[in-house]
């Protein structure tokens, strides 16, 4: 981290899990655990979730976010929910082209840059996604491939709205496995991430973008992945959904 420039942020990723009480139950859990926290605490949960969570962090430093956005303002898009509407809950935050929806969910690095100016444009703040699979970096593309994800993502995204735009780096191959990055590989590839921003605003612009690592992120190794200069903070999956692991890490990314 290098909280000079920039400010470092953890962010729980609850992916499909808990219902709206369990939600209102862990939120109350860790808010105690959290409140001195020098880092931003950001917690994304599902779509239904939301007007609990929002309603459990009110009054706290907890931040609610959401998991996706559609890019459509409105209209005859069956199931999806717009970036209104996250605004009219109380959400301020999204995770957009997380890998699990570009896997799962037919996300592309277009639809991807079109979810992340719809979101901007309603005042969210992002946390977009990129990173590489185990194969595509055993063939050496991870630079290239970091790069290309990142600078797609941001097409037609300004300099002024890039002040409401974080890039978490998540390896494929260490989401949800257990095999985390290493803090040396961690740190390298949001480097990566950071260098793709400088060549396309500048590198004082990138200096101030926060980047964060999420893969198999833990109360175990968030010491030693935050103390790489380039690693802002995390997004964090399974440990994102036991109070006493994520409040260590928010520990961590507050020293
Ligand atoms: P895990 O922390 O469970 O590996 O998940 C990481 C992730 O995908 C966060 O978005």
């Amino acid at each position: 981290m290098n909280k000079t420039k920039r400010k470092a942020v953890i962010a729980g990723n609850w992916k499909m899990n808990n219902t709206p009480a369990a939600a209102k139950a862990l939120i109350e859990e860790m808010k105690p655990l959290v409140k001195d926290a020098d880092c931003e605490v950001v917690l994304c949960v599902p779509f239904i979730d939301i007007p609990a969570a929002v309603e459990a962090a009110k009054g706290s430093n907890i931040k609610i976010g959401a998991e996706n956005v559609h890019f459509k303002a409105s209209g005859a898009y069956t199931g999806e929910i717009s970036a209104e509407m996250l605004v009219a809950a109380g959400v301020e935050y999204v995770i957009i082209g997380h890998s699990e929806r570009r896997q799962y969910f037919g996300e592309t690095d277009q639809t991807v840059n079109l979810r992340t100016l719809a979101a901007l444009n309603a005042g969210l703040k992002t946390i977009v996604c990129v990173g590489e699979t185990l194969e595509q970096r055993e063939l050496g593309y991870t630079e290239t491939l970091l790069k290309y994800q990142t600078k797609m993502a941001l097409t037609n995204v300004t300099a002024e709205q890039l002040k409401n735009v974080i890039i978490a780096y998540e390896p494929v191959w260490a989401i949800g496995t257990g095999v985390t990055a290493t803090d040396d590989q961690a740190d390298e590839g949001n480097g990566f991430v950071r260098a793709a921003v400088a060549e396309a605003y500048g590198a004082d612009v990138a200096e101030t973008v926060t980047v964060q690592y999420g893969g198999s992120m833990n109360a175990k190794n968030a010491e030693g992945l935050t103390d790489k200069v380039n690693v802002d903070g995390g997004l964090i999956g399974g440990a994102s959904l036991k109070a006493a692991d994520f409040a260590v890490i928010v520990k961590a990314a507050s020293r």
